[in-house]
């Protein structure tokens, strides 16, 4: 029997997800996030774009000198200041790489870069010489590779690879291939290109058409070695190829692909909960692997059949993916342990601190609630892990009046340090209006909302409501995140969280 192909996967969620309208993260969140992808087991983290902002290349660094399991990498455009400021944040890595891209479709060519094909061919062998002058694992992208005329393709990765790169990718920068053709692309270029086996063909499939893992997966099929995905696909537009998806489509079709990770598949549901946590960019229900329904069972044809024999219905395990096997119900009298043992089976690591914050948040729920499931405790833990920010607006107390026909009332009292401050408003559509309008007044500042939403945690009338919001102030985009059984209190503590994000990017103290 012949060996498994192992496939390189490149996770790109702290580069190409960042791009994701509405998920920039900051510092401390990329590297909790590069964190986990070494635990997932990824054989490749790219960290940023160091050239992009200060904080790209802040995180690149950190992040450069903190994962030793896995690469690190940074993108770059094929250019001298780009290449060198990558370098500059990954020298520090035990193992880094280089990623330079140069647009190479006739669009590009002619609107973008305004240059001749010798041109870029001149400039992608100057760029990947220089970056391979720094280390010796280098990626070039032909970026729009999907729609370059495969004869310029075929010269692009063949000067690209005598000039260093050790991995050639090729991007379908605006999902527009198909999987028959993605598949041809690839064996194209080992048919024709002299020096192929020379580097590794890697593929970064985006989903505007809804084909991105099946685009990759025929790439594979057809020989490449490296896939480039995001966790929940999150990524520019319509995302990119999730990781997830693609990772249980080679595992589980193993009979097709012949193909084997180096993932912890384990790991990918707490990791899928991790990213949405800090983007705050929800996992739809439906979604294959991780989505709270992929392995629900609803007909009752389908329940009676998994009863009898699970395979009736059932292609993967849902513990295999990180879920857990039962919906196990803490209540009042459960202590500190079961509920850290609970949130370990769920995946999260709480330090001393952290279990004990959400300790009392848990005994303070079991007051209101007798049954508390794993949703109650993944909504607390995650809004310890990632609503937490310095307090420095606190909820003393809100009382709100809204009826049919009347404008709302609200009386709220904050706390900033040792000050309380209260303020009454008779205004607004409905009581979150009210609210962020009695925030507002308390805070001196203007927030515009972007995006407001609530779900239930769990099952039941006295579910936990978990309230997300992004509000915009002075052109920037801040998330909160806040938890309740009475979901206007959520609504005000995740206007707080980013009210108080906001107080800390300014660095203020009010
Ligand atoms: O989509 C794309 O072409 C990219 C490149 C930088 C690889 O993200
Ligand atoms: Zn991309």
């Amino acid at each position: 029997m012949t060996q498994p192909r192992r496939i390189i996967i490149f996770d790109t969620t702290l580069r190409d997800g960042e791009q994701s309208p509405g998920a920039s993260m900051n510092l401390h969140e990329k590297i909790e996030i590069a964190q986990a992808l070494q635990e997932l087991g990824v054989d490749v983290v790219e960290a940023g774009f160091p050239i992009a902002s200060p904080g790209d290349f802040a995180a690149v660094r950190e992040i450069a000198a903190t994962i030793h399991g896995t690469t690190v990498c940074g993108l770059a455009r094929c250019n001298p200041d780009d290449i060198n400021r990558a370098w500059e944040a990954l020298k520090i890595a035990k193992h880094p790489r280089i990623h330079v891209f140069l647009a190479t479709s006739a669009i590009h060519r002619e609107f973008k870069l305004r240059m001749t094909c010798d041109e870029i061919i001149q400039r992608a062998v100057e760029g990947v010489t220089l970056a391979a002058s720094y280390c010796d694992d280098i990626e070039f992208s032909p970026e729009d590779a999907v729609r370059t005329e495969h004869d310029f393709l075929c010269r692009v990765v063949e000067a690209a690879i005598q000039a260093g790169a050790t991995t050639v990718n090729i991007p379908d920068t605006v999902g527009y291939a198909t999987p028959t053709q993605m598949g041809a692309t690839i064996a194209m270029l080992r048919n024709r290109v002299p020096n192929i086996d020379q580097a590794v063909i890697s593929v970064h499939c985006h989903n505007d058409l809804g084909l991105a893992v099946a685009n990759s997966l025929t790439a594979v099929e057809n020989g490449a070695g490296q896939v480039e995905c995001t966790i929940n696909g999150i990524g520019e537009r319509a995302g990119n190829c999730s990781l997830e998806e693609i990772v249980m489509a080679m595992r589980t079709r193993n009979d097709v692909y012949h193909c084997e990770t180096g993932i912890n598949t384990r790991r990918l549901v707490p990791t899928s909960r991790l990213v949405s946590g800090i983007t705050g960019m929800q996992v739809q229900r439906n979604k294959a692997i991780v989505g709270r329904n992929a392995f629900a069972h609803e007909a009752g044809i389908h329940q009676d059949g998994i009863l009898k024999e699970r395979t009736t219905y059932e292609i993967m395990h849902p513990e295999d993916v990180g879920f857990s096997k039962t919906d196990l119900v803490l209540g009042k009298h459960s202590g500190r342990a079961a509920l850290a043992d609970r949130a370990k089976t769920l995946g999260y690591r709480l330090s001393g601190e952290q279990l004990q914050e959400v300790f009392e948040e848990f005994k303070r729920l079991a007051d209101k609630k007798k049954e508390i499931y794993d949703g109650d405790i993944v909504a607390l833990v995650e809004q310890q892990l990632h609503g937490v920010v310095q307090e420095h607006w606190k909820l003393v107390s809100f009382e709100i009046t809204s009826r049919t026909g009347d404008v709302p009332h609200v009386r709220m009292t904050l706390r900033n340090g040792g000050q309380q401050v209260t303020e009454e408003v008779t205004a607004g559509d409905g009581p979150v209006d009210a609210a962020f309008r009695a925030v507002e007044k308390i805070t001196g500042l203007g927030l515009v909302c972007k995006d407001y939403q609530v779900r239930s945690a769990t099952i039941g009338r006295d579910a936990q409501g978990e309230a997300s919001l992004e509000i915009e102030h002075a052109g920037q985009s801040y998330r909160g995140l806040g938890v309740s059984t009475d979901t206007i209190e959520a609504t005000v503590k995740a206007l707080l969280n980013a009210v108080n994000r906001i107080a800390a990017s300014a660095g203020q103290a009010g």
